[in-house]
Parts: structure tokens; C-alpha cells; sequence
């Protein structure tokens, strides 16, 4: 087993600290509703399940995962939708939850197909944005933090599908 040490990018407490903001946001803006949260497998997994503990208001949880088709090295195919939510968003008050709006092409594409089923409201929280990456405009209504164009993993984001579970935003240097 390789021995793995990335750089922190973003530490444990401030993740807990900017997240704690973002649910007091959300909470203070739907006072006395319900939000849907929605979960963008796989990546938004533990910021999901962080954000919600920090939402005092009802909340119902369901999910979704897409899938990018482009060369193999740039997301800049098509976004398919791979698992479908489990109930109807029609006049609900929806979150979409994502780890990372990169080119925005993934975000872009959920958006518009979430608003064709005629939410109430629907806004978009992301942990981080890179917006030197941005090809596709998106707007972002709660977001974490801002970051330069550097490869990020772990708090849920993957390098070909390991690190999601280190509990901190790290940055895999040369000897990874
Ligand atoms: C990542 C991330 C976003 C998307 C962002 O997902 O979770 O969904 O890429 O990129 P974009 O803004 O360029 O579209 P990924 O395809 O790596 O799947 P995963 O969440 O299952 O790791």
C-alpha cells in the first residue's frame, strides 16, 4: 500500500467553520419551510452530511448522480443523469449539494433539468468553486470557498477513486 501525504489546502476546522455559516444562511432564508436537500453523488457525499446537521429546519434528503462524457481527460462532453431523485421536486424548496462547480458543465446541466420539473425555489450550494476552470455560467447561492486551479481531493472528492474520506480539502504533491 502506497503511503499517501497530501498537502491540507483547506483544514478540518475551517471546512466545520464555513459550513456551520453556510446552514445558518440556509436557515435563516427558509424560516418556517421545508428545503429539499439534494445530494450530487459521489463527491457532495460528506459535505451533504455535514450541511444538513447544520440546518435547523425540516429537511428531506434525496440524490442524484451524474456522469460526464468528454475525451477522458476534460469534462467537456455531455452530463447524464446515472441515478435519479426518488420523489417528485415539484413546488419544493430545493438545495442541490455539490462538492466542486469546476468547468460548471455538471451544474449547468442539473439545473436546467431540475427546474423543468417545477420546483418552488431552487438554488445551489457548493463547497468549492474554481472560477479560473469556469467554461459554463452557474450561479452559486451558498458556496464554501474559492480556490486556484490546483487538483483537490479528499472531504468526499476522489483521485481516481481514492481519498474521499479524508476529512480535509488536500492537494496531492509529486511524491503521491
Ligand atoms: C465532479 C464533481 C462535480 C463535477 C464538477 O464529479 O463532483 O459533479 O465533477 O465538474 P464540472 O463543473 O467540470 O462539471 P465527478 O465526475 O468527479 O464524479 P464524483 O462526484 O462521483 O467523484
Amino acid at each position: 500500500m502506497e503511503t499517501m501525504a497530501p498537502d491540507v489546502l483547506i483544514s478540518e476546522e475551517d471546512i466545520a467553520l464555513r459550513v456551520e455559516a453556510l446552514g445558518k444562511a440556509i436557515t435563516e432564508e427558509y424560516q418556517g419551510q421545508e428545503v429539499t436537500v439534494i445530494c450530487v453523488l459521489k463527491g457532495a457525499f460528506m459535505f451533504c452530511s455535514d450541511l444538513i446537521k447544520k440546518i435547523n429546519l425540516p429537511v428531506k434528503l434525496d440524490f442524484v448522480a451524474l456522469s460526464s462524457y468528454g475525451d477522458g481527460t476534460a469534462s467537456s462532453g455531455t452530463v447524464k443523469m446515472e441515478l435519479d431523485l426518488a420523489e417528485s421536486i415539484k413546488d419544493k424548496n430545493v438545495i442541490i449539494v455539490e462538492d466542486i462547480v469546476d468547468t460548471g458543465l455538471s451544474m449547468k446541466t442539473l439545473v436546467q433539468l431540475l427546474e423543468a420539473r417545477g420546483p418552488k425555489t431552487l438554488k445551489v450550494a457548493s463547497l468549492l468553486y474554481k472560477p479560473s476552470k469556469t467554461k459554463h455560467s452557474v450561479s452559486i447561492d451558498y458556496m464554501g470557498f474559492e480556490i486556484e486551479d490546483k487538483f483537490v481531493i479528499g472531504y468526499g472528492l476522489d483521485y481516481a477513486g481514492r481519498y474521499r474520506e479524508l476529512p480535509y480539502i488536500g492537494v496531492l504533491n509529486a511524491g503521491n
